[in-house]
């Protein structure tokens, strides 16, 4: 296994019995999401979703990733939320933001539309792809989802443009459910090869189907590693529960703190490729745990980037967070710290230590001062930035969200609050059937 959870800088804030008892309430969670009895069971498809997975369906989509490789520099990944943000966190952690693309067709730049609706972005996309070689992946579950959806518009249309009907039945591919939705009817009619998302597999759980593998696996990575990392965690969670498992005692280490009042969880990284880890983490349990006025808020900061702008708020500002610190054991890559002559920035004292060495010299003085700050730090130590730790990481924080959630008395499953804004804008908008509501919603603006 290439995780661990440490609990040290938790010490001062729990007594080992709070932590027994939320260990406790973890296995009792556990059991809950293993005999599916609880909110949400009929979206529970996740959990033994990669001993499911057979590999002619990974050859299926290793087959699509080398088509949009021969035939395009660019794959656009149109998707919002969980259609988008697990192959974003996947593809970020794995490749060097200077990394040379396409050089012998295996692999493809990889861009983003549709994960808002912001006008100059989608207009210089557009523009962008105008005088290059494009495939498109569209990728909506319910297949009606408004921002992919006008993206996608403009996208058909520009590839059309430029490839005529059939250059772009060629180049689309859509992910989405396998009978229903707009899109579904869409690709069927125009004839894009499309590829599933399991009706019992929730958005943000779906990374590890072909919403997450198929982009991944198009910008060259290994979705076999990926993959097998995911089912190393399956199996291993399948026997362990408490202290055992580690995704158990994350979750009942977060909720013993929750308990003490600590309500914002801060996940910590001194990493930059893992800013998008934390962004789908963020999706994954404020999405699955916010519900009933309940829930441990989920944000972010990229250390030590954010010790210069947030650091003092965590530092010294109100008591109510906790932080979750990645603490990675071996860069791939390191570099030696040189010698200056004359020692003009007064360095030298540094001069032939490591850039990691700093790093973890950084990490442990920051978990120090945060918890003597009143800010306790649960650690997350992982192995690498490998496909194999990756897709163990993303087994891991499902798993323990669904844990998680169970232990809060909630449906971890489901999203009923994201309509509301929704119900609002298509009442603004004009959109058929929302003709009554236009008038409220304009008359609470104009109160407001
Ligand atoms: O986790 C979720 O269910 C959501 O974040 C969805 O993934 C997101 O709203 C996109 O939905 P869809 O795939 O139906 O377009």
């Amino acid at each position: 296994m290439n995780i661990k959870i440490l609990s040290n800088f938790t010490k001062g804030f729990l007594t080992n019995s709070e932590i027994d008892s939320e260990i406790d309430n973890a296995n009792k969670a556990r059991e809950i999401l293993h005999s599916k009895t609880g909110g949400g069971k009929e979206f529970l498809g996740w959990v033994d979703l990669p001993m499911r997975t057979e590999s002619k369906e990974i050859e299926a989509i290793e087959e699509a990733a080398s088509e949009i490789q021969n035939q395009s520099e660019f794959l656009v990944v149109v998707g919002i939320g969980g259609s988008y943000l697990g192959a974003r966190a996947v593809l970020e952690a794995t490749t060097s933001p200077f990394s040379v693309y396409n050089k012998d067709k295996k692999s493809v730049k990889i861009l983003y539309a549709g994960h808002h609706i912001d006008s100059e972005y989608h207009t210089e996309l557009l523009e962008f792809l105008k005088d290059r070689d494009f495939s498109v992946n569209v990728i909506s579950k319910s297949g009606t989802t408004t921002e992919p959806a006008l993206a996608f518009r403009s996208l058909l249309a520009l590839s059309e443009k430029k490839y005529g009907k059939d250059g772009t039945k060629k180049r689309i591919y859509s992910t989405t459910d396998s009978k229903k939705g707009a899109l579904k009817k869409l690709s069927d009619e125009y004839g894009f090869k499309t590829f599933v998302i399991p009706d019992d597999v929730g958005g943000r759980y779906s990374v590890l189907t072909p919403v997450g593998l198929l982009p991944i696996a198009s910008a060259g990575k290994d979705i076999r590693s990926l993959h097998r990392g995911a089912l190393e965690l399956e199996e291993s969670f399948k026997h362990q529960s408490g202290t055992e498992n580690i995704a158990c005692m994350y979750a009942a280490l977060r909720n013993a703190l929750y308990k003490k009042g600590k309500k914002v969880e801060i996940l910590v990284n001194y990493n930059p490729k893992m800013h998008f880890i934390a962004e789908w983490w963020k999706q994954l349990y404020g999405e699955s745990e916010g519900k009933g006025h309940k829930g441990i808020f989920p944000a972010g900061v990229d250390f030590t980037s954010d010790l210069h702008s947030m650091g003092q708020y965590i530092q010294d500002g109100e008591r109510f967070l906790f932080e979750t610190v990645f603490n990675m054991e071996t860069p791939s890559k390191d570099m030696t710290i040189q010698e200056f002559q004359g020692d003009p920035d007064g360095l030298n004292y540094l001069a032939g230590k490591t850039l990691s060495y700093v790093n973890s010299k950084a990490i442990q003085g920051t978990k120090l001062a945060h918890h003597s700050g009143g800010v306790p730090n649960i650690e997350i130590q992982f192995k690498d930035l490998s496909e194999k730790t990756i897709g163990q990481l993303i087994y891991f924080f499902e798993y323990a969200c669904g844990v998680s959630g169970y232990m809060l008395g909630i449906n971890p499953f489901d999203q009923p609050g994201v309509e509301d804004y929704k119900n609002n804008m298509f009442a603004l908008l004009g959109k058929k059937g929302y003709e009554s509501k236009k008038a409220e919603v304009e008359k609470k603006l104009s109160e407001l």
